[in-house]
């Protein structure tokens, strides 16, 4: 896979759907900084030096039926949290859908489109950054480095990542029901009362059900929550 770099771009993100567009294929753009990056919901997303920003594409394999795309961006959330547990040896939370969470701070942001046949896979992680850089963008945000005193080979880390996505798309029918488990024991507030954008009201978080939805209990009612977020 071809590795596109840039010292400071404006958004890896629109810069992989552009050359996407353009018919290319099989590459990845990093950035050390992003001056526009963009976030789920069409959010800013920070991105100053020291962070791992990078978008790349994974085509879809033809026999992945259309309803299990939504299904990778939970795994690609595995993928990184298994791997962020190696490189720095700490326990991390899955804020559903697909958040990464250190001491319930956020530490990674992934951003899953699908293009025709591809998926275009951003992640913006907070690996060697100042936590003070990071709080100019985000409050609740943290860095692998800030909690952890470590700082790791970002080119390594993405590699990595990488490989695992690729590898988990190509497996996501057998590999389902390890995908769901590694989630939900990992799963951020469980049992906590949160607000859910999706119903517009709080619910008690349960846990992810085989086909990637959140359940929760409204009012001791289940629910299955399919997009939105956790606040
Ligand atoms: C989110 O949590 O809202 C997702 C954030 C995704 C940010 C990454 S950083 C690399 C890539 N380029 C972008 O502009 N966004 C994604």
């Amino acid at each position: 896979m071809e590795v596109i770099h840039f010292d400071e771009i404006e958004s890896t993100q629109k810069y992989v759907k552009m050359l996407l567009k353009e018919g290319k294929r099989d590459f990845v753009v990093v950035a050390d900084m992003q001056s526009d990056g963009t976030g789920r919901y069409g959010r800013n997303w920070g991105a100053p030096k020291g962070g791992l920003w990078f978008s790349f594409v994974c085509t879809k394999p033809v026999t992945l039926p259309d309803d299990l795309v939504s299904f990778f961006t939970l795994a690609v959330g595995v993928v990184v949290k298994n791997l962020l547990e190696k490189f720095y040896a700490c326990e991390l939370q899955i804020k559903w859908p697909n958040d990464i969470l250190l001491d319930g701070k956020k530490v990674c942001g992934i951003l899953c489109e699908k293009i025709e046949e591809n998926l275009v896979c951003g992640i913006g992680l907070n690996t060697n950054v100042l936590a003070e850089e990071l709080k100019v963008y985000n409050a609740m945000a943290t860095s692998l480095f800030e909690e952890t005193g470590k700082k790791v080979d970002n080119r390594e880390l993405m590699i990595q990542i990488i490989e695992g996505c690729i590898s988990k798309l190509n497996n996501l029918l057998t590999e389902g029901e390890y995908i769901v488990k590694e989630i939900n024991s990992v799963l951020a507030y469980k049992g906590e009362k949160r607000y859910l954008t999706y119903l517009d009201k709080e619910a008690e978080i349960v846990e992810v059900d085989g086909s990637g939805r959140l359940i929760v209990l409204e009012d001791g009612v289940q629910k299955f929550v399919f997009a939105g977020e956790v606040v």
